[in-house]
């Protein structure tokens, strides 16, 4: 069976590498479909080095485009794509942009989807992640589910067949790495890891970054955070952030002594980082996975997460305010607790288990994955 892997941003190579390690390793065939979604050297180049990933088939090139005409882009695009190449399947991975286009795209052209951390749901319909994940999930004939929460919820919208609980390859991709994750130089010039403490802070999303108020109040009450508990904020600013930040005029905030600013960081620096960190500060989904997975603990500055069991567990504390207050009790209270929560997305072997069952070793592919 030929597989090809359609992606466009950092955690959806982050995620898939192992998988096409697997892959590989098996001597099965697979190739990658590049939307082209991210396209910055930091996002993106940095990642196929580092994870060691094959150059894809095709780089669509779509860029940053308003949303759905980014969605109607890739879908044109990767018809086109699938019509030349004829994949048997593809793999899509988490609830992106691509993750959509690309589901929508094999679904028109009669292509099995199957969708890797599947079954998320954060509630949030104003969040357009969760648009994406939901429809990849109606879109798909199989579902990956990260534990069987997962399963449970798309249950409850009648998706029962072609579903399996497999772990996260997060789990995978982050222990294959995190032993042996030592900083690079350019992050050490800047911070000292072992000595300074700090926290690690990642920003991103929509609702976080793109109103100035919001954005600026965010800011303010990392510096107070910062000054009360003495950690300094070490803060790889992803490109969507900086633009934003430069568009609204907030330049001088991030120039505060408190933060220590970053590019976009490579994985192994990131891993690095996260396991010197005192706490990790984040709007990301593979943030607080992987500060879960390395026992660290985590304040998700949001009012909802699609990833519950992070929080059931005892690794993270979801905290939408910016009054500081707010945000030194959610701190406090993630801080306080023993560091031996345990790990909920598996045991590091999620990939094995994807590619028994897209090879056919576990079971057949299914036509369809709704009841
Ligand atoms: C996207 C995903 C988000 C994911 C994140 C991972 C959607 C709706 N959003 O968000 O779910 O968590 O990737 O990082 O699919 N930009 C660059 N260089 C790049 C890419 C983006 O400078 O290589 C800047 C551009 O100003 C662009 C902005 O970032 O307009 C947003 O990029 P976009 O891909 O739309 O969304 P992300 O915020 O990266
Ligand atoms: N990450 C990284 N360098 C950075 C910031 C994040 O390698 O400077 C990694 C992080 O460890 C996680 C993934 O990127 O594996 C998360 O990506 P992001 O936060 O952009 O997206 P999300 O997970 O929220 O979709």
């Amino acid at each position: 069976m030929s597989i090809a892997f359609v992606l466009g941003t950092r955690p959806e190579l982050i995620k898939t590498a192992p998988v096409m390690h697997e892959l590989a390793r098996r001597g099965e065939p697979f190739e990658i479909v590049h939307t082209g979604q991210h396209y910055t050297s930091s996002l993106d180049g940095t990642f196929f080095r580092e994870l060691d990933l094959p150059p894809p088939r095709i780089n669509l090139r779509i860029g940053s485009l308003p949303p759905a005409h980014q969605v109607a882009a890739m879908l044109a695009g990767l018809a086109d794509t699938f019509t030349a190449a004829k994949p048997d399947a593809i793999v899509v991975q988490g609830d992106t942009n691509s993750v959509l286009a690309g589901a929508l795209a094999a679904h028109k052209l009669g292509i099995p989807v199957a969708h890797l951390e599947a079954g998320l749901r954060s509630d949030d319909w104003t969040m357009p992640e969760e648009g994406n994940r939901v429809l990849a999930g109606r879109l798909a004939a199989v579902h990956f589910c990260p534990t069987v929460l997962q399963r449970e919820r798309l249950r409850a919208e009648g998706i029962v067949r072609g579903v399996y609980v497999v772990g996260n390859t997060v789990v995978d991709a982050c222990l294959a790495l995190a032993q042996r994750a030592t900083v690079s130089s350019t992050v050490r010039s800047t911070v000292d890891i072992e000595k300074e403490p700090f926290a690690l802070v990642t920003l991103h999303r929509a609702s976080n970054v793109d109103t100035a108020p919001r954005l600026e109040q965010l800011l303010d009450a990392l510096v107070s955070f910062s000054r009360s508990l003495a950690l300094k904020l070490v803060f790889p600013v992803h490109p969507r952030t900086r633009d934003k930040i430069r568009a609204f005029h907030l330049e001088s905030q991030l120039a505060r002594p408190e933060f220590r600013i970053l590019e976009p960081v490579g994985y192994r620096d990131m891993l690095a980082l996260m396991r010197h960190a005192t706490l990790v500060l984040t709007d990301s989904g593979g943030a607080q996975e992987e500060a879960c997975i390395l026992h660290v603990p985590c304040v998700t500055l949001r009012p909802n997460t699609e990833r519950p069991e992070t929080v059931t567990v005892g690794a993270n504390v979801l905290c939408e305010s910016t009054d500081p207050a707010q945000l030194l009790e959610a701190a406090r209270s993630v801080m306080a607790r023993p560091r031996h929560w345990p790990n909920p997305f598996g045991d590091g072997r999620t990939s094995a288990r994807v590619v028994d069952v897209l090879t056919g070793t576990n079971t057949r592919w299914q036509p369809s994955g709704h009841a």
